[in-house]
């Protein structure tokens, strides 16, 4: 099983953040595994509830051991957003390298309860399973909203973040700083920074984690890493570049019928994407250091 941990905290080091490109088929895992490849990056592909009962769990996990082989680059496969006990058994006993256990809209100590749960069964199956709780509620799906409203009571506390790491003694923790899922039309919120520096003071070395990166500022996103953000989701951004380029391929060729010859397009955008994101989130270097 590949050491997600370690993969985590070599970026923890460098001062720099690992994407979770989230797929859902074929294509957008060959634009991510390409763009990884090109710039020689360690990445995380997610599969949300939706998309991995559309791909497949055991197909993925197949899929990423090909891929890992035949590249050598360190791919790391994370259930994001997994809202049972049940669904997370399935997604470890397909072969998943990370998981995601979604307990956000429980009450705190039930949330506490069944994190704690998932931690102890993943790192029975094996110690290297990076395992990620969340606390906070994080508004929107990966589309494009005309408009999100963030209210503070939604947000990570950071007293809250200390005693649910303290308790479950989790990998990663998932916070709520103003982020949201999706592209919001007239500009996605602001994070709020302050309050990710106090969590980051609650939790210590624990990996935080943002959700919803697609449509946040680059200034955002390089201030949130240098507080201590070392892993970031994108999903609609990528969304968006595969629905754009199909559609303008076939509106230029309607009479295209050969999946090969109308998809290289649409694999070309989701890389471009892709490759912008690993350089915005930086490489980790070994040796590196925070100052
Ligand atoms: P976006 O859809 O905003 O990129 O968020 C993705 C995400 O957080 C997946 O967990």
């Amino acid at each position: 099983m590949i050491n997600a941990i370690n993969i985590l905290k070599e970026a923890q080091k460098s001062c720099c953040a690992i994407g979770q490109f989230n797929v859902s088929n074929l294509e957008i895992l060959k634009a991510v595994l390409n763009a990884a490849r090109n710039l020689k990056s360690p990445v995380i592909i997610g599969t949300s509830e939706g998309e991995r009962e559309f791909i497949g769990r055991r197909q993925i996990v197949k899929l990423i051991e090909a891929y890992r082989e035949e590249s050598q680059i360190p791919v790391i496969l994370n259930a994001d957003h997994t809202k049972s006990f049940e669904e997370i058994k399935k997604v470890i006993d397909a072969g998943y390298s990370a998981v995601h256990f979604d307990g956000s809209e429980l009450p705190f100590k039930e949330n506490i309860k069944i994190t704690k749960e998932v931690m102890e069964y993943a790192k029975s199956r094996d110690e290297n399973i990076l395992v990620e709780g969340e606390l906070g509620y994080l508004r929107g799906g990966s589309n494009i909203h005309k408009a999100v409203e963030i209210k503070e009571e939604d947000m990570t506390k950071p007293d809250e973040a200390m005693e649910f790491v303290k308790e479950t003694g989790i990998d990663s923790l998932a916070v709520v700083i103003g982020n949201v899922h999706g592209i919001v039309r007239g500009g996605n919120p602001e994070l709020d920074l302050a309050r990710l520096a106090e969590i980051k003071n609650a939790v210590g070395k624990t990996f935080l984690v943002l959700h919803g990166g697609s449509g946040i500022s680059e200034k955002d996103i390089q201030e949130a890493i240098k507080i201590g953000i070392v892993k970031i989701n994108i999903n609609t951004e990528l969304r968006v570049a595969y629905a754009g380029a199909l559609k303008n391929f076939l509106s230029v060729k309607p009479e295209e019928t050969t999946p090969y010859k109308i998809f290289p397009d649409v694999i070309s955008a989701i890389q471009k994407i892709t490759e912008e994101k690993i350089k915005l989130f930086g490489l980790p270097v070994v040796g590196r250091r925070k100052n």
